[in-house]
């Protein structure tokens, strides 16, 4: 049977740690990172019952690069090593491919030195394509609940000068009013812009703003964030009420007091993908115990189904690779994902599905808010 890899990390070093090491949890979080970093990757949990509605199945291993988020991206050498050899046991453990989760596709080139000869001794995704794809997605979805127009609205992206972030800006940018690209560093953001214009072509009259400034996201009906902030960076004196924020980020970006305080903002966790067949994960260490993260059954992040498309599909070649997305990768996948039978698990909210009563709520603000 076909096999896959996917390489995860601790999100939040100190709640995960204590899970594992009790113990640890009383030390700094620095501390706990730095005992992390001496530590090998293993694998952890196996992936079973993926099946294709078209027929065929794959089988997967969730390999752990013990690395915080931080690490990962301010010693992007030192994790590097520790990624090849997460690609290094992966093999080991039969994988034809391999994707890179969370942080471990945003450090350093995003896979294309691992892809490199002599380097990972298996093909590396990062995941990125059908994440755009599904990020995309969610925002129609959202948009159509909420009887929001795009031609009438205004987007933000928040970190449109990422992989992803730019890849939502080409795509979904010329639907709407006026799209903001929100980053840090207003270069970049330049860059982003004519790349974006790039892909529109000659004559197109989409209208953007750059700026590193928050204050613009009061103005946005739908805010799509995907950063590689640790922390959160959306509040709820950021959102204008009857507005939607897509987080695509892991750790997700949007504060939980957002939940809390503003119930007249719909807030969706983006790329949560429903798998074809019966899934099921059990731990390496616990046999008999399951492994979960934290979804409904049959669900995966949509980085991960990426790599579970590319093994159904026998597609043993890097796929989505470095920092640039391209439309037909993200056609490409959707497609495939169409025919084996991988969809958006539906919309959900801070890990729980939107009700029809939350999107009345919001609804109800957005008019409100226009009359007022
Ligand atoms: N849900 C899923 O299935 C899924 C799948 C894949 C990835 N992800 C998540 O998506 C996110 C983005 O991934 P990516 O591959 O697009 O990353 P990326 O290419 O490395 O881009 C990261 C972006 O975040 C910005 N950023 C970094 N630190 C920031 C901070 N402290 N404040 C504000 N902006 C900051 C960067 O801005 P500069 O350009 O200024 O550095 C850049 O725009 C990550 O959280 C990743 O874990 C989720």
């Amino acid at each position: 049977m076909n096999t896959f890899a996917f390489i995860i990390h601790p999100l939040d070093v100190k709640r995960e740690v204590a899970q594992k090491y009790p113990r640890l949890a009383r030390f700094p979080t620095w501390a706990i990172e730095a005992f992390l970093a001496t530590r090998a990757p293993f694998a952890y949990a196996t992936i079973k019952g993926i099946e294709s509605k078209a027929g065929g199945a794959v089988k997967g291993v969730f390999i752990v690069c013990p690395l915080s988020p931080r690490i990962l991206i301010n010693r992007p050498r030192f994790a590097y090593s520790r990624i090849l050899e997460c690609c290094d046991l992966a093999h080991q453990h039969g994988a034809q491919i391999v994707g890179l989760g969370a942080y471990t596709a945003c450090s350093g080139d995003a896979g294309v030195t691992l892809n490199q000869p002599g380097q990972s001794p298996v093909p590396v995704t990062t995941g990125n394509s059908y994440t755009v794809a599904t990020a995309l997605q969610s925002v129609v979805m959202a948009c159509e609940m909420l009887a929001i127009v795009p031609k009438n609205a205004k987007l933000a992206i928040v970190g449109a000068t990422g992989s992803i972030g730019t890849a939502c800006a080409w795509a979904l940018a010329h639907q709407f009013r006026l799209t903001y690209l929100v980053g840090r560093d207003l270069a970049l953001l330049g860059k982003t812009e004519r790349l974006v214009h790039a892909y529109l072509g000659a004559g197109d009259q989409t209208a953007f703003q750059s700026t590193t400034s928050s204050g613009v996201l009061l103005d946005a009906d739908i805010l799509l964030v995907a950063t590689s902030s640790p922390h959160a960076l959306i509040h709820p004196e950021h959102l204008k009420p009857g507005s939607i924020v897509v987080d695509v980020s892991r750790p997700r970006n949007v504060s939980t007091r957002v939940a809390r305080e503003r119930s007249d903002v719909l807030v969706i966790d983006g790329g949560v993908v429903s798998v074809p067949g019966e899934l099921s994960m059990e731990r390496l260490d616990r046999p008999g115990q399951a492994f979960s993260l934290g979804f409904p059954p049959n669900t995966l992040y949509a980085c991960m189904a990426e790599t579970a498309i590319l093994a159904l599909e026998g597609h043993f070649q890097p796929f989505t690779v470095g920092k640039e997305i391209f439309p037909r990768q993200i056609d490409q996948v959707g497609g495939w994902a169409l025919k084996h039978g991988f969809r958006l698990a539906g919309l959900r909210a801070f890990e729980k599905p939107v009700t029809e009563e939350q999107i009345a709520r919001v609804r109800n603000a957005r008019i409100r808010a226009r009359s007022a």
